[in-house]
């Protein structure tokens, strides 16, 4: 029954389920002649599959192809499988439900949106195209904020944990994962996209985190209407993964990325400074006194950063310091406020 209920979710979720794809369910009506007669064990399809992904140029082809037949097996990743498990024969249902999900990933729709789940800093979060994937780098933004807060034990004594405004909450994973850390902790989470609103608030209610976050439509580029949010402020820290990708990188992006995830969430403008600068801009209106910023961009973006705020004194925001990405690219800026 378990395994019904997420075969049938996955289908729900994914793209395909909504495109007039032909959930998996519908085949079991059907005579059953597989096409991959003499490989119909776990082990067998992920070798099957990732040859034909590898045929295909699909990239991690292997990856994918565990994630997948895992997934229809009811379990999170390949290795999670019980041993027993992996050259036992599956059913002509779970046949075809790899089938079908392994088409998509033949369409090069991300293995993400496929199992319609991924796990962020150990949370199971709901994927839903195209809100943006949250990628493994800004598990380490969260990780320097936590550290950070860890080391103002006086803020989260004084009031009950910070109060923390997310820019760009996407699937919600930051705030989340920020909010299932600080248990006093409370989060503003904003997004100019319904999807990601509808998806954090799915994702904040799956985890039960419902009661510590306000989550709110907004632009941050648009004039003024900003002042909705003053009833919160003022924040003790505001966090953001914004949209950061140069614009003429963006036809570059690998096919997943152009074809299955919102160009809002990637797009950053000219020099990829578009939001981040109005982020910047806006700050100082909703920040504490020496409250901070973190923020996570490109490499090129620390010095552009810094001369951007030399050129805007009156922000009264400092660069304070750069942290390098687990490839040792300067991805992560912490910018403090320094006056009134
Ligand atoms: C790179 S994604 C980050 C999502 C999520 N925080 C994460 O790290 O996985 C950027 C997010 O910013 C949102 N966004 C883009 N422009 C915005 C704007 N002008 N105002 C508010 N949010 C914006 C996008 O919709 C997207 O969800
Ligand atoms: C967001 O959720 C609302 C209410 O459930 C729904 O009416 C709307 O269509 C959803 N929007 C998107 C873009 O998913």
């Amino acid at each position: 029954m378990k395994l019904w209920a997420r075969m049938l979710w996955a289908l729900l979720s994914g793209p395909g389920g909504r495109r007039g794809g032909i959930p998996c369910l519908a085949f079991s009506s059907w005579q059953s002649h597989p096409p991959l007669a003499g490989l119909l064990s776990p082990i067998g399809l992920v070798s099957h599959w990732t040859r034909v992904f590898e045929k295909r140029g699909i990239p991690e082809a292997r990856e994918s192809s565990e994630y997948i037949v895992a997934h229809v097996l009811g379990a999170k990743t390949f290795q999670n499988l019980k041993p027993v498990l992996w050259t036992q024969p599956l059913t002509p249902q779970q046949l075809q439900c790899i089938q079908v999900l392994c088409s998509r990933r033949l369409q090069r729709v991300p293995v993400q949106y496929i199992l319609g789940e991924w796990d962020f800093r150990g949370l199971s979060l709901k994927m839903v195209p195209p809100v943006f994937i949250p990628r493994p780098e800004t598990e380490e933004l969260v990780e320097w904020v936590l550290e950070e807060v860890a080391q103002r034990p006086n803020v989260v004594e004084a009031q009950g944990g910070p109060l923390i405004l997310e820019v760009g909450c996407g699937s919600g994973a930051i705030s989340l994962s920020l909010l299932s850390q600080l248990p006093q902790s409370q989060v503003i989470a904003v997004d100019k996209e319904e999807a990601a609103i509808n998806l954090t608030y799915e994702n904040a209610q799956r985890l039960r985190l419902q009661n510590r976050i306000q989550i709110i439509p907004f632009d941050v580029t648009s004039v003024g209407s900003w002042t909705h949010l003053l009833p919160w402020s003022p924040m003790d820290l505001i966090v953001s993964n914004p949209p950061y990708v140069f614009h003429h990188d963006m036809e570059q992006l690998a096919p997943e990325i152009r074809s299955y995830e919102d160009p809002v969430a990637l797009d950053g403008g000219e020099e990829g400074m578009d939001i981040i600068t109005r982020i910047l801009t806006l700050a100082p209106q909703f920040l504490k006194d020496s409250g901070s910023i973190f923020l996570e961009v490109e490499p090129r973006h620390p010095e552009l950063v810094s001369n951007w705020l030399q050129s805007h004194p009156d922000l009264c925001l400092n660069l304070v310091a750069i942290r390098r990405d687990f490839c040792g690219r300067p991805r992560f800026l912490h910018v403090q406020r320094s006056g009134p």
